[in-house]
């Protein structure tokens, strides 16, 4: 009964230039490790449940990446959206259409940029939070502890009753600002949304109805072309009236049957440079390198560019220099927030 959802549809502007609108950041090997983040998160749920089960929403743009990096998925298990309306949409148009397909299915939502080191501990913790949201009407999330008073993530604050494994949800604030994280993080009674979600169908579908009804409404009138060959038509006309909202900001902030499981599996976001940089291994002066690079009086930078280049730096310190295809971007570290400016002024978008 269990059934995944990745949602790879995503844009990953603040990794640019690494991440383009044509080549985001899910299908690229990040970690230089041979596998993309795409790949590595498939290999993560096909641990959980079989490949049937697994299904990739993602836009129509990136079908073949999809198609050439998993060539284990059936047509039927890749959902094509033809505009990007953010999670909430994505989330909603999975779910009715497996709702078709088996509507007591649990189902397991993730994004596809995400590292997770412990995969023993990450099995054990989806298996706790299955069991719960098959047996209730609740809407789970993992929790991560929080390092660092971070604006990009959701913020949960939980209700601290002992051992349980799964603790009640006080409030949730997606994307706080500086000074409310800052705050949150002093306190020590939050954790942070990882963005992996679990519940059962029926109870996403039940939270969608009434907080987001205009997209449930939508995606509703698909019953009897899902799983179709009616289904591609029938999306394009849904997307065309659907607006953009992610499901942090349309469900989770809103409901009040929202579950956390701790969960400590080496978990990271690699959303961001100095998420990468933090993951990633450093040199004796803390500088992080891939590429063809020699450096002279440079610490704390993270050097990403082509094998075929020479790069010399000299007296630079917490920079990020990236080179990718027409593009090279020297910034600072602990500025990497410009990069989306970045990206939404540059002309090399895609
Ligand atoms: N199919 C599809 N369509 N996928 C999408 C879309 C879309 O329109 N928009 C985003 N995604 C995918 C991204 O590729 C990513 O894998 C995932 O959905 C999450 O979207 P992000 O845009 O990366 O969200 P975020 O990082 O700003 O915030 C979310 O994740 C944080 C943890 O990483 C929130 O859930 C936060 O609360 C959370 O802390
Ligand atoms: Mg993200």
């Amino acid at each position: 009964n269990t059934y995944v959802v990745i949602m790879a549809g995503g844009i990953g502007s603040r990794f640019w230039p690494f991440s383009r609108t044509n080549y985001p950041k899910q299908f690229h090997d990040v970690l230089g490790i041979g596998e993309t983040m795409l790949q590595m998160t498939m290999k993560r749920f096909e641990q959980i449940c079989p490949t049937e089960n697994i299904f990739i929403v993602t836009n129509k743009d990136y079908e073949q990446l999809v198609k050439e990096q998993l060539p284990q998925l059936g047509d039927n298990q890749i959902l094509l959206e033809p505009v990007g309306r953010n999670t909430a949409p994505c989330i909603a148009y999975a779910s009715y259409k497996i709702a078709q397909i088996n509507p007591n299915a649990n189902l397991i939502v993730a994004p596809s940029d995400h590292v997770v080191l412990k995969q023993e501990a990450f099995n054990q913790v989806i298996t706790t939070a299955v069991e719960a949201a098959s047996a209730d009407d609740v809407l789970i999330t993992l929790g991560i502890t929080p390092s660092r008073p971070d604006t990009g993530y959701g913020y949960i604050q939980f209700i601290a009753d002992g051992d349980q494994p799964i603790k009640k949800v006080k409030t949730f604030t997606e994307k706080p600002n500086l000074e409310l994280a800052q705050m949150f993080l002093n306190s020590g009674d939050f954790v942070w949304n990882s963005g992996i979600f679990i519940w059962s169908v029926k109870s996403i579908l039940n939270a969608f109805r009434q907080h987001l009804p205009e997209i449930s409404e939508i995606f509703e009138e698909g019953n009897n072309a899902y799983n179709t060959d009616q289904e591609p038509n029938f999306i394009v006309k849904a997307y065309s009236h659907c607006r953009n909202i992610s499901i942090d900001y349309g469900i989770m902030e809103k409901v009040d049957n929202v579950f956390v499981v701790l969960a400590d599996i080496g978990w990271s976001d690699l959303g961001t440079w100095n998420s990468l940089y933090t993951i990633s291994n450093k040199d004796e002066q803390a500088n992080v390198i891939d590429g063809d690079v020699m450096l002279y009086d440079t610490k704390n930078c993270i050097i990403k560019t082509p094998k075929n280049r020479l790069v010399v730096v000299q007296g630079l310190e917490g920079y990020i220099i990236a080179e990718h295809d027409n593009v090279l971007m020297i910034c600072k570290l602990d500025e990497e927030q410009k990069v989306k400016d970045f990206t939404a002024d540059a002309k090399y978008k895609k």
